[in-house]
């Protein structure tokens, strides 16, 4: 019954194969629309979609192949597509004034000339961000680079896109958009099981909500290995019994099944709500065919930076509250910051807000580096390339490092708690050669 645990199994979302391929471009194409889906058994549930599934289909990239998504909005009113993570030019980046009409479609330009990383698209209208991510419009987008075959991890079926985010749905199992929620969904699905070999698996962990924080545990406290995070592969494998996920991040984790029997059943559990969100079922024998690499791929230099700015979030709360970044609320028109192409930056986020009121903090265009946080060295989570962090009640100065290459034009950062931005906790930078 619906209400009984671990008895549906989690989907993977599908990989979307190309429409054409035109001279070594990937051509797809796909539509922003209504849809009826299938999230608790025996139900349907009015979501936002991307091709009429509740997770969007999956794009599988490649270093230095570009790829054109052409996008239809079939909604009744204005929805863009932001691809999180992605280095792309500012007119594909989904700014939130640049919006797709009713009716209308655009194309979207993914150069791909980035390492590889779990990406994921989502939409960023103005104003509406928050909900339509809520509703259903969020995917992944995966890019390789080789390495992944080189290093000898785990690919193909034992390569497993899982976003978790929460939800809300009223009596009638229909989605009910309020900020308080109490549901969580492993890949669309509540409480999944999924099963297993006695081997290695990679799971790339995104966290889709627009504001809830994941802790997420194996239920026999053993570790993870994480390998990558937002930004792609770390220099070395990294031993995890938690991982914390704000809104919008990723890590992936590979877990070596070998240690448990056939029989076994392991649950993941989100440590913050005390709710188990998966149930890993190991049901067959299976061998490991590759070592686990000791090493995975060098961060690349940090050139130095020249030029420091001050990030701060906060509410006025006056009134109806209103998000704002450095006291000023999102303005589309305002440029705040004005950055010289090729240019490296330290820029120090501040949560000025009172304590109780947790931010996070995302970054477009590019990567950035945790340097440190209130004089203490990075958590673990801010590991490797980042371009999501979490920046809890009482952080006062979290230094990161950024270089801001090739691109020129205007393009967003905010808290990607999207409840926040999408009430004006967010600002514009501006990329001039
Ligand atoms: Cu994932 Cu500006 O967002
Ligand atoms: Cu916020």
């Amino acid at each position: 019954t619906a209400d009984q645990p671990f008895s549906v199994p989690m989907p993977v979302p599908v990989t979307k194969r190309p429409t054409r391929t035109v001279r070594g471009t990937d051509l797809y194409r796909m539509a922003i629309k209504p849809a009826r889906v299938e999230i608790l058994p025996g139900k349907t549930t009015a979501v936002y979609s991307y091709d009429g599934q509740f997770l969007g289909p999956t794009i599988r990239a490649d270093l230095g192949r570009p790829v054109k998504v052409e996008f239809t909005n079939q909604l009744d009113h204005p929805a863009n597509v932001h691809l999180h993570g992605g280095h792309v030019a500012a007119d594909s980046d989904g700014f939130p004034m640049d919006v797709i009409e009713p009716g209308q479609s655009r194309t979207y330009n993914y150069p791909n000339l980035q390492r590889g990383a779990t990406l994921w698209y989502h939409d960023h209208a103005h104003h509406m961000e928050a909900e339509h991510v809520f509703r259903g419009l969020h995917g992944f987008y995966l890019i390789e680079d080789g390495s992944s075959a080189r290093l000898g991890l785990p690919t193909g079926a034992y390569d497993v896109p899982i976003m978790f985010r929460d939800v809300q749905f009223d009596e009638n199992g229909e989605l009910l958009y309020q900020i308080e929620r109490d549901t969580i969904l492993t890949n669309g699905k509540v409480q999944p099981f999924f099963r297993v070999g006695t081997r290695r698996y990679r799971f790339r962990l995104l966290n889709a909500s627009t504001e809830k924080g994941f802790d997420l545990v194996l239920g026999d406290g053993e570790p993870m290995t994480q390998i990558a995070s937002d930004g792609g592969l770390l220099p070395a494998p990294l031993p995890r019994t938690l991982v914390r996920l704000s809104a919008g991040e990723r890590q992936e984790v590979v877990i070596d099944f070998a240690r448990y029997p056939v029989g076994t059943q392991l649950v993941l559990n989100d440590a913050r709500s005390g709710v188990p969100v998966l149930r890993f079922d190991v049901v067959r024998q299976e061998a490991n065919r590759r070592r686990m690499p000791t090493t995975l791929v060098p961060l690349p230099p940090m050139p130095r930076a020249t030029r420091e700015r001050d990030v701060d979030f906060s509410f006025d709360l006056s009134g109806f509250p209103v998000g704002q970044v450095n006291g000023k609320p999102y303005d589309p028109d305002r440029v705040d910051f004005t950055i010289k192409r090729g240019s490296t930056e330290i820029w120090r986020i501040h949560n000025s807000d009172p304590d109780g009121i947790d931010h996070n903090f995302h970054l477009h265009m590019t990567h950035f580096r945790v340097l440190d946080r209130d004089g203490a060295p990075p958590l673990p989570e801010d590991a490797g390339l980042k371009d999501t962090i979490y920046v809890p009640a009482g952080a006062r100065n979290i230094r990161v490092q950024a270089h801001f290459p090739r691109y020129t034009g205007k393009y967003v950062f905010h808290c990607h708690f999207l409840e926040h931005s999408s009430i004006g906790m967010m600002a514009t930078m501006e990329i001039v050669p």
